[in-house]
């Protein structure tokens, strides 16, 4: 099975999950992009009435697009539930988000959700975090002094940048810095520097959010709660 058809059924088993009257978190990239297609025919179809926390303007757009409602976090007094894809997670569930420049908002829906389940396809389950560079949304300001930091501290950096060369900008028009790691052993004591450092808005870890874990193989979906 081929690595979008192993997205597709994780996005698909996904949205089974989601009832009617639901507030619904809804992630970013290319995984839940096959949880909006099928958000969107069961709300064609069954008449589902949700309401919609999209993530990135992208996912607002798309879930728009389909016919499904969608509402500002500061909106909505709750979230039931967020499902959101992920870049790599480890044997104990803990992940790296933020490859799609959107962890800043995805962090903030996820600590206000009642519960977060990721979608993946298998290859992105590994047994340590890092081998997927860790992003880090920065202050443009002083950020070439934060980035000679991380430098010194071992932990090479490297500007995000577009194919012109130019700086990738965040929704908050914030910078990109990735962490070229390769392997985080400790990632709570990584995220505790990292929370200290000024001029991070905020980085790429998520430790201890997710509820649930479904992962699309050759077989179908896995869940893990
Ligand atoms: C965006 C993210 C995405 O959830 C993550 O990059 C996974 O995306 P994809 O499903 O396209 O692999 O964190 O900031």
């Amino acid at each position: 099975m081929d690595k979008e058809l192993m997205k597709q059924v994780a996005g698909q088993e996904a949205v089974k999950y989601i009832k009617d009257g639901m507030t619904v978190g809804l992630g970013t990239g290319s995984t839940v992009k096959y949880l909006l297609d099928a958000l969107g025919k069961r709300v064609a179809k069954e008449g589902l009435r949700i309401i919609g926390v999209p993530t990135s303007n992208r996912s607002a757009k798309r879930a728009r697009d389909l016919g499904i409602d969608v509402k500002s976090i500061d909106d909505v007094d709750h979230i039931d539930l967020t499902v959101d894809g992920a870049d790599q997670i480890d044997e104990n569930f803990q992940g790296i988000k933020g490859g799609g420049v959107a962890h800043l908002r995805e962090k903030i829906v996820a600590i206000n959700s009642k519960k977060n389940i990721w979608i993946v396809d298998k290859t992105k389950i590994a047994k340590n975090l890092g081998s997927f560079p860790l992003p880090l949304e920065v202050t443009p300001y002083g950020s070439t002094h934060l980035f000679k930091r991380l430098d010194d501290m071992g932990y090479q950096p490297q500007f995000r940048t577009n194919a012109k060369g130019g700086h990738v900008l965040t929704h908050a028009d914030n910078y990109i810095i990735d962490l070229k790691m390769h392997s985080i052993e400790h990632p709570h004591e990584l995220e505790q520097i990292l929370n200290n450092l000024t001029g991070i808005v905020e980085h790429g870890l998520f430790l201890d959010m997710v509820n649930t874990v479904i992962v699309g193989d050759e077989n179908g979906s896995k869940t893990y709660q």
